[in-house]
């Protein structure tokens, strides 16, 4: 499943339809190089659901925690962390909660997640360095997953 996203208030925009269909204990996954649009679909989904202040990148806290949104968002972030860092997160904890879980790079972390995700891809697929077109990847991991991929690709199209 792929979906052609033109623009930053696109993405936005497929971020408010996430956090429109997000159940409690969903866990989304974002792949995709520096710059292509983690953080600012992160951004959409966190305004959808009623967060007022602004939503920045976690590189450096690795988790920003929302408690006050319609459902709890906990955003990580897991850019250049080294695998001794990860003891002092737990994300089985974070997976308890009754939240949504957004991970920006989680490949350090493959080992510790459930068998059940929505991954997202996201690639610049023109050359020239201000292209403002991506395609995003859907690779849903269980039946929740896969109807929450399908209730996204419906409502965005
Ligand atoms: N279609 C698009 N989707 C997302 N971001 C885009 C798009 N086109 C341009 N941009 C810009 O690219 C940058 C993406 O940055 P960011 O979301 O922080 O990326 P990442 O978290 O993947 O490193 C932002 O400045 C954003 O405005
Ligand atoms: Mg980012």
């Amino acid at each position: 499943m792929k979906l052609e996203v033109n623009s930053t208030q696109e993405m936005q925009h497929l971020g408010a339809v996430i956090a429109q269909t997000a159940q409690a204990h969903d866990l989304l996954l974002l792949n995709g190089d520096l710059g292509a649009g983690k953080t600012t679909l992160t951004q959409g989904i966190g305004r959808a659901l009623g967060i007022k202040r602004p939503v920045k990148s976690p590189t450096f806290t690795i988790v920003r925690e929302y408690p006050e949104a319609k459902l709890p968002l906990f955003h990580m972030d897991f850019y250049r962390l080294e695998n001794d860092d990860l003891s002092s997160i737990d994300l089985s904890a974070y997976m308890a909660e009754p939240g949504l879980v957004v991970i920006e790079w989680p490949e350090i972390v493959q080992e510790q997640l459930p068998e059940q995700f929505l991954q997202l891809t996201i690639k610049r697929v023109d050359d020239s360095w201000n292209s403002t077109k991506r395609i995003v990847e859907f690779a849903p991991k269980g039946s929740r997953n896969k109807q929450w991929a399908e209730n996204i690709i419906e409502k965005i199209s």
